[in-house]
């Protein structure tokens, strides 16, 4: 991190990110840089038995006080800086999702990995709020897939009771994927959870049947975005293999921890994909900075 440097109070997380980091020449590679204004089926299985669909399967409630308890930013919540700071980062995904400014599709853009270098960094946290600030889209439905199959929290955060899911899918393939997706009682969300763990789960991300258990939940669905909430790149493998099936990834860096070296390490390991967006997590909005939420007229942001 280039601590000579004073932080510019404005700007959103994803360009402060990228100018406190300096990332132009490791990211060059990549795609889309950052762009300055972010206003900037599965075909399903014929059976005889009846197998119900996500559609027709009990709602899950969301614990939605736990998640206002730990600071999650709720669709009818107060507007303030951290909800406007997602719907920015939100709205710039969703723009690469449908193709860009120029019209340029990347190639599944609808699938949004959320990594970072290091546990702790705020990936779920990340990850969960730009999940329910995608819900509240009026086109667009999210599917939150907890990819983080060694310590998986998307369930108890959300507080959602355990059941199959992406690692249960791809080991075992008379399953379907879709039958895990849960319906929340949240309108526009639904969640994939992580699935039992295997000793394997990094092959069998690498495998083929990945594509195909994805497409399953993407291809059926025009307007789902896919959120991933991974591991840390640096201290498990699956993080670089999911790399390869997504369009997007978003780089959580925390800010003043997460080290420009563990940072650059973190970009090499994510090569798969072309779209990297470093996000600024933790930042501490100075008095003179921007601050949405007094815009608003809802006092502090
Ligand atoms: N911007 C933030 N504001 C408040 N709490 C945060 C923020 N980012 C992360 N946290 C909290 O820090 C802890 C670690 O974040 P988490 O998202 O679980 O990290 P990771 O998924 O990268 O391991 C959690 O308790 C989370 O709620
Ligand atoms: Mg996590």
């Amino acid at each position: 991190m280039n601590q000579n440097r004073p932080a510019k109070p404005t700007g959103s997380l994803l360009e402060r990110a990228a100018e406190i980091y300096d990332f132009a020449d490791a990211l060059r590679s990549k795609a889309t840089p950052v762009v300055p204004t972010p206003s900037a089926v599965a075909a399903k299985a014929v059976d005889s038995v009846f197998r119900p669909t996500a559609d027709e399967r009990p709602v899950q409630s969301v614990d939605q006080s736990a998640l206002r308890q730990a600071g999650f930013v709720l669709p009818d919540g107060p507007i303030s800086g951290l909800s406007e700071e997602f719907r920015i980062i939100k709205r710039q995904l969703l723009l690469t999702a449908a193709g860009g400014r120029q019209g340029e599709k990347i190639l599944h853009a609808e699938r949004i990995l959320i990594c970072s270098a290091h546990p702790g960094e705020g990936k779920t946290f990340c990850a969960v709020n730009l999940a329910l600030s995608i819900a509240a889209e009026k086109d667009v439905e999210v599917l939150l897939v907890d990819a983080d199959f060694a310590k998986p929290s998307i369930l108890s955060t959300l507080g959602i009771a355990g059941s199959p899911g992406l690692m249960d899918a791809l080991a075992d393939p008379a399953m379907d994927v879709a039958d895990c997706v849960i319906r929340t009682d949240l309108p526009g969300l639904f969640v994939l959870p992580a699935g039992r763990q295997t000793n394997a789960d990094t092959e069998y991300l690498a495998s083929s049947r990945t594509g195909a258990v994805l497409n399953a939940l993407t291809a059926p669905y025009p307007n789902r975005i896919l959120i991933f909430d991974s591991p840390p790149i640096l201290a498990a493998s699956p993080a670089a293999a999911l790399a390869g099936h997504v369009g997007q990834t978003v780089l959580v860096v925390r800010a003043d921890e997460t080290t420009e070296t563990a940072l650059r390490d973190a970009v090499g390991l994510l090569a798969a994909c072309d779209n990297i967006q470093l996000l600024l997590n933790g930042v501490k909005f100075s008095p003179g900075g921007r601050r949405f939420g007094s815009y608003y007229g809802q006092g502090g942001a």
